[in-house]
């Protein structure tokens, strides 16, 4: 597998835009990938990789906000970054289910859903996945809040769906699950990242 430095990932999300740190959707990822980092170190697992896989979930957004996560995921794979690709298709549904989301679902006619909907059914999702589901769920573009006010402010904006509740249970069972093994908060991070 090829990794990635956390400079390189940083490359990939920012070159070419003007002052990216005034971009929502790049500050958010940095967000997302300081969080991770933390995380992943607290859990004694790759805390660059971890970094490096935040700052790259959500790269399709600068090439085609609509359809980011598909565009992020074809975007690495040219790139042979085939296990950075899979975080853009795994960061938004939990549990392997493309129902469990937050916000809209996934629309049936959306550009890549028969690649999104089997490859989220059989992904084999490990830490990393979760790290980044749980770290996206709690980062905004300003920095990380508590699960349920991101939840809100998620649902607020793009409304709620059929598996809103059992998406809110399974987030909320996903960071309880990272913080009974860190053995605190992970609200304990939050002065920690940018
Ligand atoms: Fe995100």
């Amino acid at each position: 597998m090829k990794k990635l430095t956390v400079k390189e990932a940083y490359a990939l999300l920012t070159d070419g835009l003007e002052e990216p740190l005034k971009i929502q959707y790049v500050t958010h990822c940095l967000h997302v990938g300081d969080l991770a980092a933390l995380i992943a170190d607290g859990l004694g697992l790759d805390a660059e990789y971890a970094q490096t896989l935040g700052y790259l979930h959500d790269v399709g957004r600068r090439i085609d906000p609509a359809n980011h996560a598909y565009a992020g995921y074809v975007f690495l794979k040219e790139k042979g970054l085939d296990d950075y690709a899979a975080i853009c298709l795994t960061h938004s549904f939990l549990n392997n289910d493309v129902g469990c989301t937050c916000g809209v679902p996934l629309p049936e006619d959306c550009l890549g859903y028969g690649t999104i909907k089997s490859f989220v059914e059989t992904h084999t999702n490990t830490d990393y996945d979760r790290i980044i589901q749980t770290c996206d769920l709690l980062c905004t573009s300003d920095g990380a809040v508590p699960l349920n006010e991101r939840l809100r402010d998620i649902e607020s904006r793009k409304g709620r769906h059929a598996g809103s509740d059992r998406h809110r249970a399974a987030a909320q069972a996903q960071l309880r699950a990272f913080e009974e093994r860190l053995g605190h908060p992970v609200s304990d991070f939050y002065g920690k990242i940018r």
